[in-house]
């Protein structure tokens, strides 16, 4: 059965049970006049739902979500199971997780269920069961948002029994593992399976406020083990779900870049996408453009914003509000990259509790109804011109020609891996070359390894850290089919397991490249060395610095620089293969470098960078359905600017207008340009 599609949800985190029951009604009222259409409801409620083991009580649940329905509100409606009980905690304490230090948790906080806990586990399946019997098909749920925001680790030992399981059933047998993890290292040799142990402080884990493993295998494999633990937990309240309700789309909140979870994995589990945008005052538009993109790579699918604050996060250092125009303009910016919702945290700002001074829609000053603020003004606003925009947006969809490769066991291995520099940041240098390509005006998607590469005139793999033989065999093939790859020092370096390749780096990403690397070398911080970028212009480098040997590769660029003994080698290299071309930087570029390797790239994958006007604060981005291309021009600065129109035949979907030859945007603006397709 087809599954129900959703809506253009404009609300959010409502948590009534918070409040007295008189103020409900008052509540829902103030947020229709804002043009709330959607409530995430339920999200941390299952000790309201269920007092102790032997009863259920849904009496309050059922009242809300029928004034819900009253009001038309669309619901989200969360299994509650972000949140454990206290009881539970009590009665079963394997629900409660072991830190990496084997700290043994009591009851509190949130997020922090033991995935191998199989008292979670059925209470949890009890729970949902029940919460699907009863509400499947109530009037009011449009989509069920499993837990909240899944994360972090537990090495208790029912995940050190299921973890020997896991293993049990990824290798044939424990010399397999032994060999994988190239255990004898410093005896580290298991002779029985009940010997292997999760890697932590107490174990395997040096702590030199780094958390390096000792076994990076183990580690490696560690990390896989959770995040599919946690999955199946997900898989488990999924499939109470499905037991009753077969159209309703299922998801759960995810968090971008972070670092617990493989998503590419999750997503093949999930029937929608949908995250949780939280950028700081100072995180760049690249960065957050990036995690969008980053969220609808994950299914090549448009997804839902499912929190945001209307203002300021009271969890980060400094709770700066986002100026008068900044949450509108970061909504629009979530849909051109792909949201189909604009979801807040949360309706109603908490009178007590952690995130009393969290921004909501109806704020303190607003919650009893004597003044109107700013940003419930403002939600007001955006509220009435989404609720204007045309259907057909939401079965658009974002399309690139350049894709840029992020990919989890190459974040969590480069990350354990002691060496080659203390400076490595997963995250950080994927986001420089996205910036590279994002700075030139380009669309761009995120893919990951087992993403088709075909579509896409250029892959741009950064720090691909971790590389079987099989993708350097999808990559070697791409390129001969006409793709440009290209990809950086530190990648190729190592196999699933944490097994350097030997004979050069990268590994079997030679032949493709055309080159191999003797050695690399790391820059201490603040250090730069000068780079010759072809005949007559040079930038400087940083961070590492890749000693390479062209084999059939030609080198674009050359380290110039009389301090390194290595000056004179290759920096970049470009090696054309079949009807494509593989490119390899081997250090990192300054802005200049970037811009020259990006020509480069272009040159060879056939893009034209004059399409597009360079960033200078205007993000430009793409959506295209059957009938229309919808182009966004968001000023993403708090300074008005003009810059000349991406789409001058285009008609505002926001003011009804045409748009002159250059566009002057206010601080914080947004055109979105409706193109009739021929
Ligand atoms: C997360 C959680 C919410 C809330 C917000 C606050 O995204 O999912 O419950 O705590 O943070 O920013
Ligand atoms: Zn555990």
């Amino acid at each position: 059965m087809a599954l129900k599609t959703l809506p253009l949800l404009f609300g959010g985190d409502y948590n009534p049970e918070q409040w007295p029951e008189a103020t409900w009604e008052g509540d829902l009222i103030k947020l229709r006049q804002a043009h709330i259409n959607s409530l995430t409801l339920n999200v941390f409620s299952w000790a309201l739902l269920q007092p102790n083991e032997a009863t259920y009580d849904f009496s309050l649940l059922d009242k809300i979500m029928a004034l819900a329905a009253k009001y038309q509100m669309k619901v989200v409606l969360a299994t509650a199971t972000g949140a454990i009980p206290a009881w539970v905690i009590e009665k079963y304490p394997d629900v409660a997780r072991t830190d990496i230090d084997g700290r043994h948790a009591r009851q509190g906080m949130r997020h922090n269920a033991c995935p191998s806990s199989p008292n979670f586990q059925s209470l949890a399946q009890d729970l949902v069961s029940r919460l699907a019997a009863r509400y499947h098909d109530h009037p009011a749920l449009v989509c069920w948002h499993i837990s909240n925001e899944y994360g972090g680790q537990c090495y208790c030992d029912n995940c050190a029994s299921a973890f020997r399981t896991w293993l049990r059933g990824h290798y044939p047998d424990l010399a397999a593992v032994n060999a994988a993890w190239n255990s004898n290292f410093w005896g580290h040799t298991f002779h029985d399976w009940s010997e292997i142990l999760p890697p932590m402080h107490l174990t395997d884990m040096i702590d030199a406020g780094s958390d390096k493993p000792v076994l990076a295998g183990a580690a490696l494999d560690y990390r896989r083990f959770q995040s599919d633990a946690l999955l199946a937990n997900f898989k488990l309240e999924k499939a109470a779900i499905r037991a009753v309700d077969a159209t309703t789309p299922i998801t759960t909140n995810l968090m971008s870049t972070q670092k617990d979870l493989d998503y590419f994995q999750w997503a093949k589990e999930m029937d929608i996408v949908s995250w949780d945008n939280y950028p700081s005052f100072d995180t760049p538009a690249s960065e957050t453009a990036m995690k969008h993109d980053l969220m609808a790579g994950l299914r090549q699918a448009p997804f839902m914003l499912m929190e945001q604050t209307p203002s300021q996060q009271n969890w980060q250092p400094y709770c700066a509000l986002k100026k008068p125009g900044e949450m509108r303009m970061l909504s629009y910016q979530a849909v051109a990259h792909g949201a189909n919702t604009v979801q807040f945290f949360q309706m109603k700002q908490s009178q007590n509790g952690i995130e009393k001074f969290h921004g909501a829609v109806i704020s303190h000053a607003e919650a009893t109804g004597t003044h109107e603020t700013r940003v419930f003004r403002e939600v007001q606003a955006l509220g009435a011109e989404l609720a204007s925009l045309p259907a057909d947006l939401l079965a658009s969809r974002n399309r690139a020609k350049v894709a840029v490769l992020f990919d989890w066991p190459s974040f969590w291995g480069v990350e354990y891996a002691t060496g080659p520099s203390r400076q490595m940041d997963y995250v950080k240098q994927v986001h420089l070359y996205y910036q590279m390509c994002y700075d030139a005006g380009l669309d761009v998607a995120m893919i990951g390894k087992e993403t088709p590469f075909d579509g896409f005139a250029a892959v741009i793999a950064p720090v691909m850290y971790t590389t079987s033989e099989a993708l350097s065999a999808k990559i070697a093939s791409y390129v001969q089919g006409g793709g440009t790859f290209v990809t950086t020092y530190m990648s190729g370096i190592v196999d699933d397991h944490d097994n350097v390749y030997l004979g050069g780096y990268p590994g079997s990403l030679q032949e493709v490249l055309g080159l191999w690397n003797e050695e690399f070398d790391a820059l201490p911080p603040e250090t730069t060395v000068n780079v010759a970028l072809g005949a007559d212009q040079s930038c400087s480098a940083s961070f590492l610095c890749d000693v390479t040997h062209p084999t059939t590769a030609k080198v674009l660029a050359t380290y110039d620089d009389a301090q390194l003994f290595y000056t004179g080698a290759p920096a970049i290299c470009q090696n054309d293969l079949g009807r494509g071309h593989a490119l390899y930087v081997g250090t990192q570029l300054d802005a200049a470098g970037l811009r020259f390797l990006l020509t480069k790239i272009a040159a060879a994958a056939g893009l034209d960078l004059t399409a597009a006007e360079p960033f200078a604060g205007v993000e430009v981005t793409h959506r295209y359905s059957r009938q229309a291309t919808y182009t966004f021009a968001i000023n993403t600065t708090a300074k008005a600017c003009a810059v000349a129109n991406p789409a001058p035949t285009g008609l505002d979907l926001l003011s009804g207008a045409t748009q002159p030859a250059t566009l002057n945007l206010p601080a914080f603006g947004v055109v979105i340009l409706k193109t009739p397709r021929a």
